[in-house]
């Protein structure tokens, strides 16, 4: 049977211990996750795509079955150009639903051979959130625990670099 590999796309503008959380359950029911960052989701991250692969990258080296790449351009054309059918979206309120509800209908309509496998983040994580997180981070706020340590070390030098 083809191994059963997967991608979990995403900003990751720091990833948090949610998006680690995801990936670890990710990586237990497949065989293999693609972590994949976006180049252009956000107009203008806080985190350039080198340092958000760096940082995806120091927060998973306990996991094997696990890659970080990037990617620009469409999803669905980075699945067919790889030969992967299934994509992995967190979800943690109501709010993000309608949201994910769209996309996941989207790229199904452009690519028909995908399936999204929505996975509950889990709720010590549920209030998480990448933006939280930099808001936090950017008035000196205490975000132990709700990043892993590499991103917790980036983001307080960032803001000492800003402020
Ligand atoms: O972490 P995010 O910001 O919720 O991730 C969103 C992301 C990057 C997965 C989504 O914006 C995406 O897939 N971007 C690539 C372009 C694309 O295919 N968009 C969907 C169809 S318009």
């Amino acid at each position: 049977m083809a191994p059963k590999n997967a991608l979990y796309p995403g900003s990751f503008d720091p990833v948090t211990s949610g998006h680690i959380n995801i990936i670890e359950r990710g990586a237990q029911l497949f065989d293999e996750v693609v972590v994949a960052v976006a180049v252009n989701s956000a107009k203008k991250p806080l985190f350039t795509i080198e340092e958000r692969v760096d940082l995806l990258k120091a927060s998973l080296t306990h996991l094997t079955n696990v890659k970080v790449v990037s990617f620009d351009g469409l999803l669905v054309d980075y699945l067919k150009n790889n030969d992967l059918h299934f994509v992995i979206r967190g979800l943690r309120a109501i709010s993000d639903f309608e949201y994910e509800f769209q996309i996941a209908h989207l790229n199904k309509r452009l690519d028909k051979e995908m399936d999204t496998v929505f996975m509950m983040t889990s709720e010590e994580y549920f209030y998480v959130s990448s933006s939280i997180v930099r808001e936090l981070a950017s008035f000196g706020g205490d975000i132990h625990g709700l990043v892993p340590r590499p991103v917790e070390e980036a983001l307080i030098k960032k803001f000492k670099k800003i402020g």
